[in-house]
């Protein structure tokens, strides 16, 4: 235990028995084969390929459908605000389907707003579920796990509302209470499904904008002596503690975040094609000039910086604020 506060964290209490088989190496292939990918690695892995297949994410530039189903084009996450579809509308459902409860004869009209409800809720939740599973496909660790439980649970609500909304038509009007039980157990899987988007977001950072708390200096930085910079090759540089890409192209420079919007890789380790920039993470590419998102999943622009010269040395400040 630890003497200051007496957490339990980084205290080394292991075992010489113990700390014998951690430092063993791995003796037979049967070792080997013993250790094995949970099957929820395994089936993520698998998931992940196909949906990187199918929405094009291995081709090459500019990657539209991927794009645009992460929301590039709008210069926000498409999916959260799609989500906002099938949990209004199935939340509307249930507030339908209670006010029916209390008195079936009296309020005929709220079990057809119900349906109407159910079935706007389930086309709104298709499109969740595509976009949803396009950032999904980039994500990896903790967030792929909590990821992977919020589809399951968001898949199970759509299910259910399915056979809601199948058991609204076949039956009797005024004879739906199974379905709206039903609804009711989907909204259940829905909100807890939302909990851990929240999860995600909130704990985790997915889709957060990664350069949102980068603060710029006042007035410009020196970062790197004019003489010996090659053109067309991409410097990391530190300005006012903010990592910067800086590249040269004749008598121009450009400068930008070094850190990708989208979830943090390194852009200076990306390619360069003319003044467009990839990164190696997950492929979105951003124009030097202006730090634009050309491809997702990025979604969120660039902070740009202006450069000039002085005294033989590159000197940066950042432009707007952050
Ligand atoms: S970190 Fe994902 S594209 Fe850059």
């Amino acid at each position: 235990m630890c003497d200051t506060c007496g957490c339990q964290g980084n205290v080394s209490t292991v075992s010489s028995e113990s700390s014998a088989s951690q430092t063993s190496p791995i003796s037979s292939v049967a070792e080997l084969a013993s250790i094995r990918q949970p099957f929820a690695e395994r089936f993520s892995d698998g998931l992940q390929h196909a949906i990187q297949v199918v929405i094009g994410s291995q081709r090459k530039p500019p990657r539209r459908i991927k794009s645009l189903l992460n929301g590039t084009v709008l210069g926000h996450p498409l999916h959260p605000a799609i989500t906002d579809v099938p949990i209004g509308s199935w939340m509307l459902a249930a507030i339908f389907d209670i006010i029916w409860l209390i008195s079936p004869l009296s309020y005929a009209w709220a079990a057809r707003g119900a349906l109407i409800a159910v079935a706007v809720g389930i086309v709104g939740a298709l499109g969740a579920a595509v976009t949803g599973l396009t950032d999904w496909s980039d994500t990896y660790g903790s967030e792929r796990s909590i990821g992977l439980n919020h589809a399951i649970f968001n898949v199970t609500a759509l299910a259910l509302y399915v056979i809601s909304l199948v058991l609204r038509f076949i039956t009797a009007a005024g004879d739906s209470v199974i379905a709206a039980i039903i609804g009711f157990v989907g909204l259940a899987a829905v909100l807890y499904a939302a909990y851990l988007g929240g999860e995600m977001v909130f704990t985790k950072g997915t889709s957060v904008n990664h350069t949102a708390w980068e603060a710029g200096s006042d007035d410009y930085q020196a970062v790197l002596p004019v003489e010996g910079i090659e053109e067309n090759k991409l410097y990391r540089v530190t300005a006012a503690g903010v990592p910067v890409i800086l590249l040269r192209q004749g008598l121009q420079f450009f400068a930008i975040s070094a850190t990708c919007s989208h979830a943090g890789g390194p852009l200076d380790e990306g390619t360069l094609q003319g003044d467009i920039v990839e990164c190696p993470w997950h492929g979105s590419r951003f124009c030097m000039r202006d730090g634009r998102v050309l491809t997702g999943p990025a979604t969120a622009k660039q902070p740009r910086y202006d450069v000039r010269v002085r005294n033989g040395h590159v000197e940066v400040k950042r432009i707007g604020e952050h």
